[in-house]
């Protein structure tokens, strides 16, 4: 039940009545001469000021506009001296319906000016109070409204001038706007004192703030504490009522500035049971109640919605979900088979194991926990059972992601389930697709049993809900995979390059070997200094090989490579390796009828002449050594110009030893 509690202080003060009431009787007058006028609106109150007006109490902004024998009625904030006197001038009678405790201040401001005291007015200096206030001190007043004004008084120079002017005692003589906060007071009265302190300056404080105002501002700050909502109903340029605001909303953070009722934040406040009231010092009476009948009638109205609201839960409670409902609920207990789920009806729900989607070694107890709001779908309510499913719930949400990952072409994973005939069939959380055979790897899969139990991310190419059926490609994200690595591969690589490399397969040509997802053509010619019949001479399959990128053909996506290039030519190093006179082993790769060519090293063979290969007569090589045989030799000469070799076998060979002929017969010989 909402409760409309209404500030004891508020509305019409003291001083708005007694001026309201002045008003209404000049109205009422018969025997006045001329018009009757407010100087400046009675209250702000539109609405009062304006009923005030239709009956005749116009409102003028100076003296100037009323001509002699007209009537002004002076409202509660008062006027300065010069206005009366000349009214007094201008033969315009006055109705004086100052309040009194304004009128007060006059009178104390007045005689402390006479008495030569400093006058300073804590307030709002465009306020007509404060403007008045201070036309009763000559307009000589300090008007101090914030610490910066306080901070900045010129104590120094009024002390100075006063000293100069010989007047030795000098007496500041603070009195305070009716309608302002104590504290705000007393804080800019502080900072005075202080100041008046230091130059030892007599001060004298008369606190002039209307009890009214505190009272009314202290009901509404007791109000504001003990409520769920705040109303302050004034006038928009009331600052009593603006102060009520401020201090509303410092003790309840719903709090609400109106004019009348018809700006009731009735939605905002809606689920308030308890609701505060405070009016401004110039809220008439009838605004005032006019706010909370307002209130009273939404409540009212509003309860009966609530009682609506009610019935109809009732009504819920009693009526139990029929299959295919989604259902909303809260989970009372979970077990190691089901969850069970209040429904907000009389029979709770219960949600099997198996129509949850759980993962291999999870538990009930990891997904849910007592208290937790969750959705269903009622799948059953046989034997009095409400059985309900988490899966058939979510099925329609994954066929959606499926649906959104096709149009999206985003990927997705999928675990391989089960081989059928033709390709696998993998499941994407509740929903079965199948993956053709040629679409699971980007090569040929002869036997699927391999991918069985792998979580594979696919690209959707089909799908059809209705027939609940979708169609998966490994292989698309494989060949994206493939392209994406290779344009990186391609933008990274550079002619020059020496990059690591596996063999991957053999040509008549060369050899295919892979550097990271390209494979590059090493040419026979390119993977020895020395002459290859074959690559396999010197390279196996899966041998990781460094190459060295000799070109690049981007529109033709041909890579050239070289392994040779590791090592140096054979003929620019050769004068560190091999001297003249150096004996050199080396195979004989090719006889030749002039003589025989053995290799030192690949790329690098020595000629044996036909004379060097032995120290006896040969005429044909091949009786003396055959082609693979390792021979030793000597360096005869190295022609780099000319990139030759010449070597010696024979130099490496003993010579024969020489027989002689007998000394007898030779003397024989000659005597003959
Ligand atoms: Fe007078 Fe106090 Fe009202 S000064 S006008 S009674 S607020």
């Amino acid at each position: 039940m909402r409760e409309i509690i209404r500030a004891e202080h508020s509305g019409f003060c003291f001083g708005v009545k007694r001026a309201i009431k002045a008003g209404e009787e000049l109205i009422e007058q018969k025997n006045v001469k001329g018009r009757i006028f407010t100087c400046g609106p009675l209250i702000h109150n539109e609405r009062v000021t304006q009923d005030l007006e239709n009956r005749g109490l116009a409102i003028i902004n100076s003296l100037d506009e009323a001509l002699k024998g007209d009537t002004v009625l002076i409202r509660s904030h008062g006027e300065p001296k010069c206005f009366y006197e000349q009214a007094e001038k201008r033969g315009i009678e006055l109705v004086d319906a100052t309040c009194p405790f304004v009128k007060k201040i006059h009178n104390l401001v007045e005689e402390a000016n006479k008495a030569g005291k400093i006058c300073i007015i804590i307030g709002d200096k465009t306020h007509p109070e404060i403007i008045g206030i201070s036309g009763w001190c000559n307009n000589k007043a300090y008007i101090i409204n914030s610490e910066e004004d306080a901070s900045n008084f010129p104590i120094d120079i009024i002390a100075e001038q006063l000293l100069i002017s010989e007047n030795s005692e000098i007496i500041l003589y603070v009195v305070a706007q009716t309608t302002i906060r104590k504290e705000h007071f007393e804080k800019l009265v502080s900072i005075i004192k202080d100041k008046a302190a230091k130059y030892k300056v007599d001060i004298e404080i008369e606190n002039t703030i209307c009890s009214a105002t505190d009272e009314r501002q202290n009901s509404c700050k007791d109000t504001a504490k003990s409520v769920d909502a705040m109303i302050v109903i004034g006038g928009k340029n009331s600052s009593n009522s603006k102060k009520l605001y401020e201090i509303a909303s410092k003790y309840c953070t719903k709090s609400y500035f109106i004019e009348n009722f018809k700006d009731l934040p009735l939605k905002e406040v809606e689920f308030c049971n308890k609701i505060g009231v405070a009016a401004g010092a110039s809220t008439p009476e009838c605004a005032i109640e006019e706010v909370i009948a307002n209130m009273s009638e939404f409540t009212l109205e509003n309860e009966k919605n609530l009682m609506h609201e009610f019935m109809d839960e009732i009504d819920k409670s009693l009526r139990l979900p029929r299959t295919g409902d989604i259902v909303n609920g809260k989970v009372l207990q979970v077990t190691e088979k089901e969850v069970i789920v209040n429904l907000g009806c009389k029979k709770d729900g219960i949600i099997p194991k198996d129509e949850v989607s759980v993962e291999d070694n999870q538990k009930l107890a990891d997904l849910f926990k007592e208290g937790d709001e969750i959705q269903a779908k009622v799948i059953r309510t046989d034997d009095g059972d409400i059985i309900l499913s988490k899966k058939k719930l979510e099925i329609n949400e994954h066929w959606d992601e499926i649906n959104d990952a096709l149009e999206n072409k985003s990927i997705i994973n999928v675990k391989v389930v089960k081989l059928v005939n033709g390709g696998v069939i993998a499941t994407y959380k509740e929903v079965s697709g199948f993956i053709p055979l040629s679409q699971l790897a980007d090569r040929f899969v002869e036997n699927a049993e391999e991918y069985l139990g792998k979580v594979l991310e696919v690209r959707v190419t089909k799908v059809d809900k209705m027939k609940g059926k979708a169609v998966f490609s490994h292989k698309l994200v494989l060949t994206e995979e493939k392209t994406k690595k290779i344009e990186e591969l391609w933008g990274r690589l550079a002619v020059g390059d020496v990059v690591e490399g596996t063999v991957m397969r053999f040509t008549d040509y060369g050899a295919f070997v892979d550097i990271g997802g390209v494979d590059g053509l090493l040419h026979i010619s390119e993977i020895s200094w020395g002459k290859l019949k074959h690559p396999q001479e010197v390279l196996n399959i899966g041998q990781k090989v460094s190459v060295k990128i000799l070109s690049m053909n981007a529109e033709k996506g041909k890579i050239s490579l070289g392994l040779k290039q590791n090592t140096p030519e054979p003929w620019t190093v050769i004068n560190e390796k091999y001297q003249v006179g150096q004996v050199v082993s080396g195979n004989v790769v090719q006889i030749k009828e002039y003589g025989a060519f053995v290799e030192l090293e690949p790329g690098l063979d020595g000629l044996v002449h036909i004379s060097e290969v032995a120290h006896k007569r040969v005429t044909n090589i091949a009786d003396e050594i055959s082609i693979g045989q390792e021979v030793s030799a000597e360096i005869l000469d190295i022609d780099t110009e000319r990139k030759r070799i010449s070597l010696s076998i024979k130099a490496t060979l003993e010579a024969p030893v020489q027989e002689e002929a007998p000394v007898e017969e030779a003397v024989e010989e000659v005597e003959a």
